[in-house]
């Protein structure tokens, strides 16, 4: 057992939208993940996810109604702020720069949801951490 230094974590992998996993309990995983663009709309059946920023400024956007545009709003999350998507939500998690984020989440948690395409990320790498 070890503490893993965020910092350090980060800066081991540059890769935009392509979580990597840090620690597991419970049945869950901590994820790192850096953030840039938008991302794809889409909604977890089952799992809450929760968001907590480490740098930059997410801009969440979610809608309460699924696939109702007018129902549109944006949340914007900063340095040491969380936010938990509760499961059915639709969200669309945009960053104008870089974002470094902490995902938690149960380990059956697929990146983009409901969707499936080119930002599907099925096996996620690990964080290597320092001894
Ligand atoms: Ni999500």
């Amino acid at each position: 057992m070890h503490p893993i230094r965020l910092t350090d974590a980060f800066a081991g992998f540059t890769e935009h939208w392509s979580p990597r996993i840090a620690a597991e309990l419970n049945g869950q995983q901590v994820k790192l993940a850096k953030l840039l663009g938008e991302f794809v709309w889409h909604h977890h059946e089952h799992e809450d996810e929760l968001f907590l920023v480490h740098s930059g400024v997410m801009r969440m956007q979610i809608r309460d109604r699924r696939g109702d545009a007018s129902s549109e709003r944006e949340v914007r999350v900063g340095p040491g702020e969380l936010i938990v998507i509760p499961r059915g939500i639709e969200h669309r998690p945009c960053a104008d720069a870089e974002v470094e984020v902490v995902l938690f989440e149960p380990a059956s948690t697929l990146n983009t949801g409901n969707v499936r395409n080119e930002r599907t990320v099925d096996a996620l790498g690990r964080i290597e951490t320092a001894r």
